[in-house]
């Protein structure tokens, strides 16, 4: 079995490389390369989309010309010669958990009511009010291999201070677990639909050193010290990343570590196609670059040892 770190990048990358094929059959299906096969004003293609919703067909168009298969240049766009290959190999294929996929494909689906409305019931992308399907996607195997990292990397042990930035549903039981029942896990999230679900579970395990914070993590004031900080899945929807990290690390004790779990940019070249699809969230930014991160931390002055494991990890451990 291949080591864990590895596995993840394995399976967020072809998350990427399967939501680019989705991205260009959005563009088959809608006429878009069709009608960008002879080169036409920004404008012009836009107005004539039959499309209600134009700033979700901008996103896409901005898209296509990041992955390169729009080339805009002025105020034209036309559709590039593009070829990638979705390769997958025995070796490969050894390593996907499987249940991402029809969860994916649901929200592949999504986009075409999107093009109708960003608000259309049928899109199920809101932390809250869509906190069922939330919790589904968190609970997802591919989840819980990716906290067993963080456990595994962190040394996370009965008697730890955690606090896990953007908990969610199903940390608080996972993470928490590992910390109690000596320790103490403090979760904080803005989505008071996945706290209740998370509140639930604690509850009913007993577990009373989990505590849950509704809050808006980029207002977290650092009051208490921690031993471990956890950021998971949690930067891509934050404007500045860099001003949370070194946030985070200020609330750590001496030799603590913050380990931060993201699909980054490295994973794949094709992070942004993926990124499309998340985007139906309306808080999510983009994936964030582990490099850029780095070089953002290293302006702000960070002290720290810096850790990167595979293309999704990245520790960070105080002195
Ligand atoms: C993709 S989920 C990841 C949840 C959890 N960290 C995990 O890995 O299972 C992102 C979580 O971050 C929360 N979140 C996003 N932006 C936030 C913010 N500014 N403040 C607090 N929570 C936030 C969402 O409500 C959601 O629970």
């Amino acid at each position: 079995m291949k080591p864990p770190v590895e596995l993840l990048d394995e399976n967020l990358s072809s998350m990427a490389r399967i939501s680019l094929f989705h991205l260009f059959q959005i563009g088959l299906k809608y006429g878009v390369f069709q009608s960008l096969s002879t080169p036409t004003p920004y404008e012009d293609f836009i107005k004539s989309a039959p499309l209600p919703n134009r700033a979700l067909l901008r996103r896409l168009i901005e898209t296509y010309i990041r992955l390169g298969l729009v080339r805009r240049e002025g105020d034209i766009l036309k559709a590039s010669t593009f070829s990638y290959q979705l390769k997958l190999t025995p070796k490969n294929a050894e390593g996907l958990t499987v249940d991402w996929i029809p969860v994916h494909e649901e929200i592949y689906r999504m986009v075409d009511y999107a093009f109708i409305s960003s608000e259309h019931p049928k899109i199920l992308m809101d932390f809250d009010n869509d906190s069922d399907f939330w919790d589904m996607r968190l609970s997802l195997e591919i989840n819980r291999l990716y906290r067993e990292v963080i456990s595994s990397v962190a040394g996370l042990e009965d008697g730890m201070r955690v606090l896990d930035l953007g908990c969610g549903s199903v940390s608080p039981v996972e993470l928490g677990g590992v910390a109690g029942p000596n320790g103490r896990y403090v979760g904080v999230d803005f989505s008071p639909g996945l706290l209740s679900i998370a509140r639930t579970r604690v509850k009913e395990l007993g577990m009373d050193w989990v505590e849950l914070r509704e809050m808006d993590v980029r207002r977290i004031l650092p009051k208490k010290r921690y031993d471990v900080v956890v950021m998971s899945f949690i930067l891509e929807y934050i404007e500045s990343p860099e001003q949370l990290v070194a946030k985070a690390l200020g609330m750590l004790d001496e030799g603590g570590k913050l380990v931060i779990l993201e699909p980054f940019q490295e994973v794949s070249p094709y992070m942004p196609a993926w990124g499309f699809f998340e985007s139906l969230t309306k808080e999510f930014v983009e994936f964030p670059s582990r490099g850029d991160l780095l070089a953002h931390l290293e302006g702000l002055g960070v002290d720290a040892k810096v850790k990167p494991l595979g293309n999704s990890v990245l520790v960070l451990q105080t002195p």
